[in-house]
């Protein structure tokens, strides 16, 4: 070989290792970007995180997770004391989120946290929420495959993800609350080309088991945990001050926040944003919700709540979602639902009685109780819940922490303001309904305000 041809090469081999080195060296201080010098957390027990040397401004995600306390890593899982990306982010769970339900077994479910009961599912929403219509999406694909005879009747039998009911369910009370078995298949279609187009254009998203996917990013929120407690609309960017996320990229939450009190735009993200079109086996979208759904949540709401042609009452946009719906609705009381009829229990007399009897009332006995315990996780202007308080209760028994009995009236207080509504009583009013109709449905016929709105 030529001499000089073995200079060159053996001049090119050094010079491509030294350009190696220097890309090491400049990928290991990349934290140098951020701050001059390691930022160190030590937490109560002593350990110490570096996390904020690169993300230096996070918000932190709530009042009840302080960052002094929490740090990053009991969530986010990593490497605490890594100061180069690849290493601290070694091993974190699920991504930019770890609240999808994937992970919170590992995350929010630690023990003494979200997912250790201790029998008491009501204070266990990581065991929960999984049987959730919203997580399986069951009674969805129990209608179509019943409607298309997939199957001959009407207990559900699949979910989005595989799902055994693990907590609360006997099978003697799912028979009878139910109606789902104790298991749910996937549901995996078999090549019929009508059930392959219901699996990806019905079941990829709108349920709390979606995944993340880099093509579909607004995916990533609109699921687990953060579906609710994560203010997040489709598209929206972040917000915050903390500079290693890009601001310009949609698909990020505006803030690093968990919040209980959760708009009826949020949970909007699912809900009143279409039809599902049979024919098409399609989700067809609304378009006429005003810019204001992500921007403003208190503006347009006679525009944004409900999908056009659907009937309301006044409280049922002056509230929102959750003033209404309460935390075994939401969040899954431990049966494995077949259907979100069997998984919905308030009614309209919950809070306003009918012409025979006013609403029912629990008169709190002790500290302990859960509806005192639940009542402690809003804002300063919800009133926290004490013994002697009398709060509703629905038909299953479940308390309606903000609605109680007050001086001789009931009174509602807003879980997202704090803000007090006195709740007019059926009884002793001039309402005409039929005591033994109490559906939304049959009110409707006569307490509508939707008409004339566009
Ligand atoms: C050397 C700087 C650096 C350190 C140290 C660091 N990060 Fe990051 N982190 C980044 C950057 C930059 C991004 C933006 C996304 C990217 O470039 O991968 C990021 C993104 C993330 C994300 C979003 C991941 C995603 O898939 O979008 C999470 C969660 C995160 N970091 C958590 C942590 C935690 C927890 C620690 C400590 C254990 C940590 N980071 C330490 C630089 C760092
Ligand atoms: C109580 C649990 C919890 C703690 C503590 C926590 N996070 Fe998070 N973090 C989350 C959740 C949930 C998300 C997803 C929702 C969101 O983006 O706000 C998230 C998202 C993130 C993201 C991705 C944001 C994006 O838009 O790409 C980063 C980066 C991050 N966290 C860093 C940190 C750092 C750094 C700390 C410590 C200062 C920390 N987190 C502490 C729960 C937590
Ligand atoms: C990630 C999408 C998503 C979000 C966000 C969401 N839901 Fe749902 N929700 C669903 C789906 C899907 C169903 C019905 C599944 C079925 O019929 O199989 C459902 C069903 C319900 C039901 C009836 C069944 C039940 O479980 O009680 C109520 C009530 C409800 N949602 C209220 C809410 C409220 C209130 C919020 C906000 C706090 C909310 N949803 C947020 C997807 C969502
Ligand atoms: C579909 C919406 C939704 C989802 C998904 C959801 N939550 Fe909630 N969560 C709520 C609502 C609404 C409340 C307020 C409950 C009330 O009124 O008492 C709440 C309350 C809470 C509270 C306060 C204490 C309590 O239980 O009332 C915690 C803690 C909590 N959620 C954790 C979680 C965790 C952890 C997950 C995921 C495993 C989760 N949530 C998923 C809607 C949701
Ligand atoms: C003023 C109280 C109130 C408010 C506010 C309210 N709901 Fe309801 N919702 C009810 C009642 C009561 C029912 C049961 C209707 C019946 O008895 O026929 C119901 C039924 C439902 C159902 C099941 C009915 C079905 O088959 O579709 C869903 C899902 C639901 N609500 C979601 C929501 C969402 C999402 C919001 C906020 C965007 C919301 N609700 C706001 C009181 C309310
Ligand atoms: C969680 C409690 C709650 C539930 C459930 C509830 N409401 Fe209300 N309702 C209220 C409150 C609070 C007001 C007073 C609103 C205000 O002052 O702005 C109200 C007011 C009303 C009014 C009087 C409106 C007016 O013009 O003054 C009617 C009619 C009504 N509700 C019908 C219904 C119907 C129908 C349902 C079932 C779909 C229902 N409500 C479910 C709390 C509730
Ligand atoms: C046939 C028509 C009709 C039906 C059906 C009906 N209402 Fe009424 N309702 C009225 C009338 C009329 C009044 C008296 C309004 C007034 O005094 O200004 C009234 C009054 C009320 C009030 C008291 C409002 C106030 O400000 O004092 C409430 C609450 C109420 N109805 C709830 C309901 C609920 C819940 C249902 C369904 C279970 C229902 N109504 C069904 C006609 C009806």
């Amino acid at each position: 070989m030529n001499r000089k041809f073995l200079i060159i090469a053996l001049n090119l081999i050094f010079l491509l290792g030294l350009l190696e080195i220097v890309g090491l060296l400049e990928k290991h201080e990349e934290w140098r970007t951020f701050a001059e010098e390691p930022v160190n957390l030590t937490l109560p027990n002593g350990q110490v995180e570096r996390c904020l040397t690169c993300h230096q401004g996070i918000e932190e995600i709530s009042p009840s997770h302080p960052i002094e306390t929490f740090g990053c890593v009991s969530c986010h899982g990593g490497n605490g004391l890594a100061l180069d990306k690849e290493r601290a982010h070694e091993g974190l769970r699920g991504g930019r989120n770890p609240a999808a339900l994937s992970v919170t077994n590992e995350s929010c479910g630690q023990s003494g946290c979200h997912g250790d009961s201790n029998g008491n599912l009501y204070r266990s929403p990581v065991e929960t929420v999984p049987l959730s219509p919203m997580a399986t999406k069951a009674g969805e694909i129990t209608e179509i495959a019943f409607t298309f005879l997939w199957q001959k009747d009407r207990l559900s039998r699949y979910s989005v993800e595989r799902i055994t009911d693990t907590s609360g369910g006997t099978k003697e009370l799912l028979a009878k609350r139910g109606l789902a078995t104790s298991e749910l298949q996937e549901f995996v279609s078999s090549g019929n080309p009508l059930q392959e187009k219901f699996k990806q254009n019905c079941l990829a998203s709108c349920h709390l088991n979606t995944g993340y996917s880099k093509e579909n990013p607004d995916e990533n929120y609109l699921a687990g945990c953060t579906a609710c407690h994560t203010p997040y609309r489709k598209g929206s960017t972040y917000q915050g001050d903390d500079p290693t996320i890009d601001s310009s990229e949609p698909g990020h939450a505006p803030y690093h926040q968990l919040t209980t009190e959760i708009p009826y735009t949020q949970c909007n993200s699912c809900h009143n944003q279409g039809i599902h079109s049979i024919s098409k086996m399609e989700f067809l979208q609304r378009d006429d919700v005003p810019e204001s759904a992500i921007t403003d949540p208190q503006a347009d709401r006679n525009e944004n709540y409900y999908i056009p042609l659907a009937q309301y009452s006044l409280c049922e946009i002056e509230l929102d979602c959750i003033d209404c719906h309460t935390r075994n609705e939401v969040m899954g009381d431990g049966f494995l639902h077949g259907n979100k009829a069997s998984a919905q229990t308030i009614k309209c007399y919950d809070c306003h009685g009918t012409t025979q009897q006013e609403a029912n009332f629990e008169m709190i006995e002790s500290q302990k109780h859960d509806a005192v315990w639940a009542s402690r996780y809003f804002g300063d202007e919800f009133p926290e819940l004490k013994p002697g308080d009398k709060v509703a209760v629905t038909d299953i028994n479940e308390p309606m922490i903000n609605v109680r009995r007050e001086d001789g009236q009931v009174v509602l207080y807003s879980k997202v303001n704090g803000k007090k509504y006195i709740v007019p009583q059926v009884k002793g009013s001039n309402c005409e309904q039929n005591p033994q109709e109490q559906n939304a449905e049959s009110c409707h016929t006569c307490h509508d305000i939707s008409e004339g709105i566009k």
